[in-house]
C-alpha cells in the first residue's frame, strides 16, 4: 500500500501587518465591489480560525503517538493562530473605517456558537477539513493568478498572499488528524462527503450575504455594473469559483487526499517573495520581534 505524502515542516512568519489610514476604503483598485468580497472574508476568519484550532485541538490527545503529525498540527496552531491576530486587526481596521464589522462578527460567531454546543467533535473536525479545502483552493488560485489582486494596495497584497501561502502549506494537517482519528474508511469517507455538501451553501451564501451588507453599507448596493464586475471575476475570471470546480469535485473521491495536488513549486516561490520581503524588514510589515522591541 503506498502511504500518503506527508507535509512538510511549516514555518512560522509571525508578521505584522500595516493597516494604517492611508489604506484607502475600496483598496482592490478603487473597486467598492471586489474589495468587499475580501473584506467579507477577513470577517468570517477570526472566528473560523478559532474553530479550526479547537477542532483539532480536540484530538490533539490522540495523536500523541505519532510525534511527526503532533509536531506538524502545532506548526498549524501556531500558522492559524497568526492569521487570526492578523485578520483581527484588518477587521479593526475596517471598523475603525465605519464598516459594520461587529453586527457581522456576531452572525460569524453564532454559527460558531450553535456548532459548538450541537455538533459531535467529530463533525466539526470533518467541517474543518472541509473548510480548509475551500481555503486551500481560494488559496492556490491566489497565488497561482495574483492578477485576482491586480491594483490592492500593497499591504492588503501582501496579507492575502502571506494568508494564500500558509493555507497553501498546511492544507493537509486537519486532513490528516481526520483519517488518524475517525475510525473506519467508509464512515470518514460518508462525513467528510456529507460535511462537504452540508457546508459548500452555508458558507457561500454567509460571504455573499456578508459581502452584500458591506456593499449596501457603502451605498452600492444597487450599482450593477459594480455587481456584474464582481460576479465576472468569482465566476468566470482569475480566481473564480467555476475555477475551483474541479477542485472541489476531487474531494468526492474515495482515495483523495489534499497533498495529491502537488503546490510545492507555488509555496516555494512566495516563501522566496516573502524571504526577501519581510526577512530584511520590509516596508509595509516587519516581524513581530521588531514591532515589539
Ligand atoms: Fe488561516
Ligand atoms: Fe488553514
Amino acid at each position: 500500500m503506498i502511504s500518503p505524502p506527508v507535509t512538510p515542516p511549516l514555518r512560522r512568519r509571525d508578521i505584522v501587518f500595516d493597516f494604517s489610514a492611508k489604506i484607502p476604503l475600496h483598496w482592490l483598485g478603487g473597486h467598492c465591489h471586489r474589495t468587499r468580497f475580501y473584506d467579507a472574508m477577513s470577517i468570517m476568519f477570526p472566528e473560523g480560525e478559532r474553530a479550526f484550532i479547537e477542532s483539532v485541538q480536540h484530538y490533539r490527545g490522540r495523536i500523541r503517538g505519532d510525534a511527526s503529525l503532533d509536531r506538524t498540527v502545532k506548526e498549524f496552531i501556531a500558522q492559524e493562530a497568526l492569521h487570526g491576530r492578523e485578520h483581527v486587526r484588518y477587521n479593526r481596521h475596517l471598523r475603525e473605517q465605519g464598516a459594520p464589522v461587529e453586527r457581522l462578527e456576531r452572525r460569524v460567531a453564532g454559527q460558531q456558537a450553535f456548532a459548538r454546543r450541537y455538533l459531535a467533535p467529530a463533525v466539526r473536525l470533518s467541517i474543518t477539513v472541509c473548510l480548509e479545502h475551500f481555503t486551500a483552493m481560494f488559496a492556490e488560485e491566489m497565488l497561482s493568478e495574483p492578477r485576482s489582486l491586480d491594483g490592492a494596495h500593497p499591504s492588503m497584497a501582501d496579507i492575502w498572499l502571506w494568508h494564500a501561502l500558509e493555507e497553501t502549506e498546511h492544507k493537509a494537517v486537519a486532513f490528516d488528524v481526520f483519517q488518524a482519528v475517525i475510525a473506519g474508511s467508509f464512515r470518514r469517507y460518508a462525513l467528510r462527503c456529507s460535511a462537504m455538501l452540508f457546508v459548500t451553501p452555508i458558507f457561500f451564501s454567509l460571504l455573499w450575504r456578508m459581502t452584500f451588507e458591506l456593499i449596501r453599507h457603502d451605498g452600492r448596493a444597487t450599482d450593477l455594473r459594480g455587481w456584474g464586475a464582481l460576479l465576472h471575476d468569482r465566476l468566470v475570471g482569475n480566481g473564480s469559483l467555476v475555477r475551483m470546480l474541479p477542485q472541489w469535485c476531487a474531494w468526492f473521491r474515495p482515495g483523495f487526499h489534499p497533498l495529491q495536488r502537488d503546490s510545492r513549486a507555488l509555496i516555494e516561490r512566495f516563501n522566496q517573495r516573502f524571504n526577501e520581503r519581510f526577512d530584511g524588514g520590509g516596508d509595509s510589515a516587519d516581524r513581530r520581534s521588531d514591532a515589539d522591541s
